[in-house]
């Protein structure tokens, strides 16, 4: 039989990427493939991109020009473009670097080996369209294959809100929600194959409404009361979610189901309504702050996290004032800020921009702030009970790396026996981005 062939993915972005990329390897499996951590020795190279900042899609070009030396030592070489970049710039990308055999857009991926097929018959292949049916469905070859112990599972796909800034709308589409039947068949099938922990992902994953088994439709929150039901699952959790899609059910969740790890990401943007207004993001920051009060609630020692931008089209100084503000009363356990990025064909790319130093100032400011308030959150910890599933081996010998209800990465000394299980471990210290714990 001859030798396999090598696929190598790398991969940009969200961890929707992250799990596509699996599923594509599977599929690519199918074809006769096995994946490689080398690009060198690759018959395929897939990058899987990202399009939501400027700096992010233009890494894909410099990346795709490194490439150039081994397609022209193997010129069986194919070279493949998915991803966001791939759906927003379809044949641009081809057109800009000829050595790009293959562009696949994100719900096309069920195509792919029909595509690479192409390719080997010396054509080149692109499908970038928004077809009708569910590529996942399609993609089901996974191979009984352990798993780490926590995985990722895409429920939701796509985006109907529209922020001024944002590209997903137009590379993933439309929301679409998995029925309910087939997100909890593909759990119980993790749970099998030694997954522990389970992260539903979506663009908007508390939009969620997905078809339920019996007819009608199933909300984030009962979906997540049904997989809480799967023997052996041991945690839940879900992103990203939008602030207007935090129903009630959802946050009662927070409260009484127990599988549910107390941490929610939910992206404000900014502070300022003025601005939020602009962004088109359909909410305040005061209405923000009271379903932050409503989870709090439900669960006190939720750790929140979120999203900024700053320097959005027209944000004056008291505007970011209002975003510190904002920060100062969420308290966030963890953050991700950014300089607003004009994105080609969203409605803010069309607006006058500010300078770029105004912008770098104030990510710094709020960075400083949000940085302070994780260092803060984490010494708190010390000293603290809590569970961490272990996912690896630490640096150190007899050292066990997992993570806490919290998503704190913590480093414990622990028999290797633990891997893909939850202890009971006592935090004693912390440093820049992780905790240090012992075994109770
Ligand atoms: N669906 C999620 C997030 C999608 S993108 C939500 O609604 O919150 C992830 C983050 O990237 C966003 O929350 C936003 O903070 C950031 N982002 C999106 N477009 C951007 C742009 N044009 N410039 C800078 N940051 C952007
Ligand atoms: Fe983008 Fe807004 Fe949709 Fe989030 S809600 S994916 S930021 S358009
Ligand atoms: Fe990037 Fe697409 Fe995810 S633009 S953030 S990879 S949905």
């Amino acid at each position: 039989m001859a030798d396999p062939k090598k696929l190598f993915i790398k991969t940009y972005g969200c961890q929707m990427n992250v799990y596509d990329s699996e599923r594509m390897s599977e599929a690519m499996g199918g074809a006769g493939y096995v994946t490689t951590d080398s690009p060198d020795d690759a018959d395929m190279i897939l990058l899987n991109t990202c399009h939501i900042r400027e700096k992010a899609a233009e890494k894909v070009y410099s990346e795709l020009g490194r490439f150039k030396g081994l397609k022209a030592d193997k010129p069986d070489l194919k070279i493949g473009v998915a991803g966001c970049v791939a759906q927003a710039e379809g044949e641009e990308i081809m057109r800009r670097q000829p050595l790009v055999d293959l562009v696949v857009g994100p719900q096309s991926y069920h195509r792919l080996p029909e595509m690479e097929a192409k390719t080997q018959q010396g054509e080149k292949a692109l499908d970038t369209d928004f077809p009708e049916e569910d590529k996942f469905e399609k993609l089901k070859s996974r191979p009984k294959a352990r798993r780490a112990p926590s995985a990722f599972l895409t429920v939701q796909e796509g985006c109907d809100k529209f922020c001024a800034f944002c590209v997903v709308p137009y590379t993933r589409g439309a929301e679409v929600s998995r029925p309910a039947e087939r997100v909890l068949a593909e759990a119980r099938d993790l749970v099998e194959r030694g997954v522990a922990e389970i992260t539903l992902l979506g663009q908007n994953v508390n939009a969620y409404h997905g078809d339920a088994p019996q007819g009608g439709d199933w909300g984030l929150a009962r979906l997540i009361r049904e997989l809480a039901e799967v023997d052996g699952l041991e945690r839940i959790r879900y992103t990203t979610s939008h602030p207007n899609d935090m129903e009630d059910d959802l946050i009662r969740a927070h409260g009484d189901c127990e599988k549910l790890m107390p941490y929610l990401h939910l992206p404000v943007q900014s502070g300022s309504d003025r601005i939020l207004k602009r962004m088109n993001r359909s909410h305040t920051a005061e209405s923000y702050l009271r379903v932050i009060d409503r989870i709090r609630e439900a669960r006190p020692d939720i750790l929140l996290s979120g999203d900024f931008i700053v320097g959005f089209p027209e944000e004056t100084d008291a505007d970011f004032e209002d975003t510190l503000k904002l920060v100062e009363q969420v308290r966030y356990g963890q953050c991700y800020s950014f300089k607003y990025s004009t994105r080609p064909g969203t409605p803010a790319a069309e607006r006058e921009q500010l300078p770029e130093d105004v912008k770098s100032e104030r990510l710094q400011r709020l960075q400083a702030l949000l940085n302070q308030q994780q260092a803060e959150i984490q010494a708190a910890m010390v000293g603290r009970e809590v569970g961490v599933l272990f996912e690896k081996k630490g640096r150190l010998p007899g050292q066990m790396v997992g993570k806490s209800d919290h998503l704190h990465a913590v480093y414990v000394q622990a028999p290797e026996s633990l891997l893909g299980q939850v202890a009971r471990v006592r935090i004693t210290g912390t440093s820049s981005n992780s905790l240090a714990g012992e075994l109770i």
